[in-house]
């Protein structure tokens, strides 16, 4: 009766995103909400959009380079082009032992002056306690795998981003919208 809010600590916001366009819209509106040293894990099912996000993102900070699916890579570094942190693209399906492991990948940039991004696969995030801003991803319901011939529904993703730990307490997501 006493815990009506319970998870007050965290700032949460629900979209809803109808094109890979207002996808990367939304990346550059993110884009504007983060500095140095911020974590943004990106969840949801390949092909949901992350590396979508992410290209928004990128071009929002103002850094060098294309973004793409870090496939062959563990993590790429988008340097900036201006006075703005550096991005830091992980595809943690290939880190295995964890975030700790970014620390032993030897990139050639600073991770507390960059805006590390991580394309996460479902299930792992609950692993890391750190401040984060969270991104979940999913396809809106009914929606199956991308057909062909698929009318705008099927480019329909419900977006939730979730604010965790001191950092992102109290901070307003709804510019996101
Ligand atoms: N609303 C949407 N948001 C993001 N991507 C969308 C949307 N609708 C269709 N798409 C398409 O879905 C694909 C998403 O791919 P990508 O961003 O690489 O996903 P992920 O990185 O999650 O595997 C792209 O081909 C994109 O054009
Ligand atoms: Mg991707």
């Amino acid at each position: 009766m006493n815990v009506p809010h319970d998870i007050s600590a965290a700032t949460a916001t629900r979209l809803t995103v109808k094109s890979a366009e207002d996808m990367r819209e939304l990346g550059r509106r993110l884009a504007a909400l983060l500095r140095p040293g911020d974590l943004v894990l990106l969840s949801g099912e390949l092909g949901a959009g992350k590396t979508t996000m992410t290209r928004g993102l990128g071009e929002g900070l103002g850094v060098r380079g294309a973004v793409t699916s870090p496939t062959f890579v563990i993590a790429r570094v988008h340097p900036p082009l201006g006075d703005g942190p550096a991005l830091v693209h992980v595809d943690a399906y290939r880190l295995s032992g964890g975030l700790d492991e970014m620390e032993d990948l030897d990139l050639d940039v600073s991770l507390p002056e960059s805006v590390v991004v991580v394309e996460w696969g479902d299930g792992k995030v609950e692993e890391l306690s750190e401040d984060r801003l969270r991104v979940v991803i999913e396809r809106a319901v009914g929606a199956d795998a991308p057909a062909a011939d698929a009318d705008e529904a099927d480019d329909v993703r419900s977006v939730t981003v979730t604010g965790v730990g001191e950092r992102w307490a109290g901070v307003d997501l709804t510019p996101l919208g």
